[in-house]
């Protein structure tokens, strides 16, 4: 009976939560961790619990993105490695590193770490900012004109994949932010189409990642996107990563 009421009240609480989370703390973010996994690769858990990024993203897209997309390209990845020896001592980014002629990894090790990035970028709306601060601010503004305007281009570019992929905000090896979508699960640090960008910001524009509450309206998805953003870490990945021309290491 008394565990009965406890897991009743569990179960209260995340509904509150679940409903209620534009309006106070339920739950927290994880601190962000680098990584140098080798395989057999273990599917991180999310740095948040599901339903962290209520009402924009529901806990139901989370946990089939998440827990089964997610995990299939982990599996997949495992798969893979498990017959090509010469990848079995490779961290994820390693493995991006040698993605450029190979569909597998650019479809698996791509998959994994893609997802990775995007679950890193977003929060709460609580605590979620407007814009961001400091030096990548002022690159935006510079390259851009206006904060307003780089959102602009950003979803501008997000309507204009046809098909499965990722909107990128990334550093080119001019040293310079630029908008750039791939396909599929390519990312620009594999240099498929011949030039390197070092990821700082990504949108998911896969159907997976929107379609249990957007449907077809993906447009919504995209302009709710910045809803969720966590500037604090998008900003960390610019200035720590991306500005020296490195990797994130997922
Ligand atoms: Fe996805």
């Amino acid at each position: 009976m008394a565990t009965n009421g406890k897991y009743n009240m569990v179960l209260i609480l995340l509904l509150i939560c679940s409903y209620l989370s534009q309006g106070f703390e339920c739950g927290s973010k994880d601190e962000f961790r680098p990584s140098d996994d080798v395989y057999p690769f273990k599917l991180h858990s999310l740095p948040y619990p599901k339903y962290f990024l209520m009402p924009v993203l529901t806990a139901d897209i989370l946990s089939a993105h998440h827990d089964h997309h997610h995990q299939s390209y982990v599996d997949k990845m495992n798969a893979y490695i498990e017959k090509t020896p010469d990848f079995q001592d490779k961290t994820l980014v390693e493995l991006i590193n040698e993605a450029k002629n190979d569909e597998h990894l650019q479809m698996f090790a791509g998959g994994t770490y893609n997802h990775y990035f995007y679950w890193w970028v977003l929060t709460s709306q609580k605590n979620s900012s407007p814009e961001p601060q400091g030096a990548l601010l002022e690159e935006i503004n510079k390259e851009w004109g206006s904060f307003a305007t780089f959102k602009e281009e950003f979803e501008k570019s997000s309507r204009m994949l046809f098909g499965s992929g990722y909107t990128w905000l990334c550093v080119n090896s001019d040293s310079k932010l630029e908008i750039r979508n791939t396909v599929n699960q390519i990312n620009p640090l594999m240099g498929v189409d011949g030039s390197l960008c070092y990821p700082v910001l990504t949108s998911d524009i896969w159907e997976h990642a929107y379609y249990l509450k957007y449907k077809w309206d993906k447009t919504t998805y995209f302009s709710s996107f910045w809803k969720i953003i966590d500037w604090s870490i998008v900003e960390m990945f610019y200035e720590k990563y991306a500005s020296n021309l490195q990797p994130v290491p997922l």
